[in-house]
């Protein structure tokens, strides 16, 4: 089977961004492919984060993909932390990466905008995603399109490696999900949290209304009786999501014909989309009850990885030249 790596940042809740975006073809892909899936706290290091919550976020994120149908005995779930080998990969991987390469990354020139103080992990932090699929000799990646250009670097440094050292690494391909880029409730930007504009999958149906009711829509519907365009409509997107076919039609003919108001739209794609996320909602509470479960999932996905990273970073070390010491890396 073809080895597939993908990773998410512990950023607590997952929110149906991230569900459509990713989590919902990686529960997908897992039957097709030898998954391993990571949260990767490492990365979230690079970024404002707080020490206090960070392991709590870590467990949430864990505990919400399990919830989502990430199944312990089909793929492989950890915690990039745990596996130490991620950060000496990087490392080495830097020896092979142009700064050049890193300066003009689309997310850096955001991020690095944003900030005042740019710290080193921001702008090296799409090598450490190089050595996270690579460790594993990843061949295809499930990524959203703003990770596509990292993409394009991991298989720079796959090559520029293998060039200077011999045939180790393969070039990893993205594959981009169907659900490419989920526009926040506020219409405008890319749904994160980072921008309140998300929902969270496990929320209650009652909080999912608070927030869809006030929704943006198609600005051109000031009164019920103002003939919509749906395809100008975030709400009408997510109904592609979430509402079967034939009634997507329904409700487009009824925007454009005026015949139905934005609230009821509304409330409809709230309906549909409660009911989608009910199960997962009560998976995440059986787990929330047994958090043990959790951690043991994570500590035998932290075992099975790193003993396929403990390889691979033996083979570089030796492709590299460097002196072998027998009592490391043993248990
Ligand atoms: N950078 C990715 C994101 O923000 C997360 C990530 C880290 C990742 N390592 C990865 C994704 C390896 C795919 C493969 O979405």
């Amino acid at each position: 089977m073809t080895r597939l790596f993908s990773g998410i940042q512990p950023s607590g809740e997952l929110h149906i961004g991230n569900f459509l975006g990713a989590i919902h073809n990686w529960v997908e892909l897992q039957n097709t492919y030898e998954a391993i899936y990571c949260v990767v706290d490492l990365h979230a290091l690079s970024g404002d984060f707080d020490p206090a919550i960070l392991s709590e976020r870590t467990l949430t994120m864990a505990r919400h993909l399990l919830a989502c149908g990430i199944d312990p005995d089909k793929s492989v779930l950890f915690v990039q932390g745990h596996v130490p080998e991620h950060a000496e990969l990087m490392w080495i991987f830097c020896s092979v990466t142009p700064i050049g390469e890193l300066e003009r990354m689309t997310q850096f020139k955001d991020k690095s905008a944003r900030q005042l103080s740019i710290n080193t992990g921001l702008l090296i932090y799409p090598v450490l995603q190089a050595a996270d699929i690579l460790l594993y000799k990843g061949e295809v990646v499930p990524v959203g399109e703003d990770q596509v250009q990292h993409l394009e670097l991991t298989r720079e440094i796959a090559r520029k490696f293998n060039t200077r050292f011999g045939p180790t690494f393969p070039e990893p391909a993205s594959r981009l999900s169907t659900a490419k880029r989920i526009v926040g409730l506020d219409g405008q930007a890319k749904m994160s949290k980072s921008l309140g504009n998300t929902i969270g999958i496990i929320e209650s149906p009652e909080s999912m209304w608070d927030k869809l009711r006030p929704a943006f829509t198609d600005p051109a519907r000031q009164r019920k009786s103002d003939p919509g365009e749906p395809t100008r409509c975030n709400i009408f997107t997510l109904h592609g999501y979430f509402t079967p076919a034939e009634n997507q039609n329904e409700i487009a003919s009824a925007c454009r014909g005026a015949t139905i108001g934005c609230f009821d739209c509304k409330k409809i794609l709230h309906k549909n989309m409660s009911d989608r996320f009910e199960p997962i909602r009560q998976r995440e509470a059986e787990l929330q009850s047994k958090p043990g479960y959790v951690v043991d999932v994570l500590e035998a996905g932290a075992s099975a990885a790193r003993s396929i990273a403990r390889q691979t970073v033996g083979e570089v070390r030796e492709k590299m030249g460097m002196l072998p010491c027998q009592t490391a890396g043993g248990d």
